[in-house]
């Protein structure tokens, strides 16, 4: 496990800490990083393990840390995921969703509403819908260009 030493203030009053950062589950650990493809990681994990789960999944655009397949082959495998992290969660635990859009030849599909059904279905209530707007990004030649993602 590495330990790193952390000065919480530049004041001599306050005690510098430690945070021990675990590579894999420790239940001394205050943090673990993984680094492992997210259903195989998440089937080491048990049922219930986490009040809360924030994640950003890739959008199936062609980035470089993703491979681009159909959107179907795509919402099947977030289906997939979107399975096991709700298993993750305690009953009353939360699930923070940040997606964007899919873009196929100039059409666009707002994932938050592919994934709002998916994760209705696995019995999730959705309390906000958070638009982050932003003023960066492609500049789009026929159509607004995309200024937005949203968190569910
Ligand atoms: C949209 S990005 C999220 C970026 C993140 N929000 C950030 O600010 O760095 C999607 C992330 O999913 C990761 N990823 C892609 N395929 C994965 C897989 N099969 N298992 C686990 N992570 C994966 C990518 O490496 C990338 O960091």
């Amino acid at each position: 496990m590495s330990v790193i030493k952390k000065t919480l203030f530049d004041s001599e009053d306050i005690r510098s800490f430690s945070i021990r950062i675990a590579e894999s589950f420790d239940e001394d650990a205050n943090a673990v990083v993984l680094c492992d493809d997210v259903i195989s990681a998440c089937g080491k994990m048990k049922d219930e393990m986490f009040q809360l789960i924030v994640s950003s999944p890739p959008y199936n655009i062609g980035k470089s840390y993703e491979k681009q397949v159909g959107f179907e082959q795509y919402l099947d495998w977030q289906s997939q995921v979107a399975a096991e992290l709700v298993r993750l969660l305690t009953p009353r635990g939360s699930l923070v969703w940040q997606v964007g859009n899919f873009v196929d030849n100039g059409e666009v599909f707002p994932l938050d509403m592919y994934f709002y059904p998916i994760y209705k279905k696995l019995g999730l209530q959705l309390r906000n819908r958070i638009v982050w707007h932003f003023d960066h990004g492609l500049h789009a030649s026929k159509r607004f260009s995309g200024r937005y993602e949203t968190s569910k």
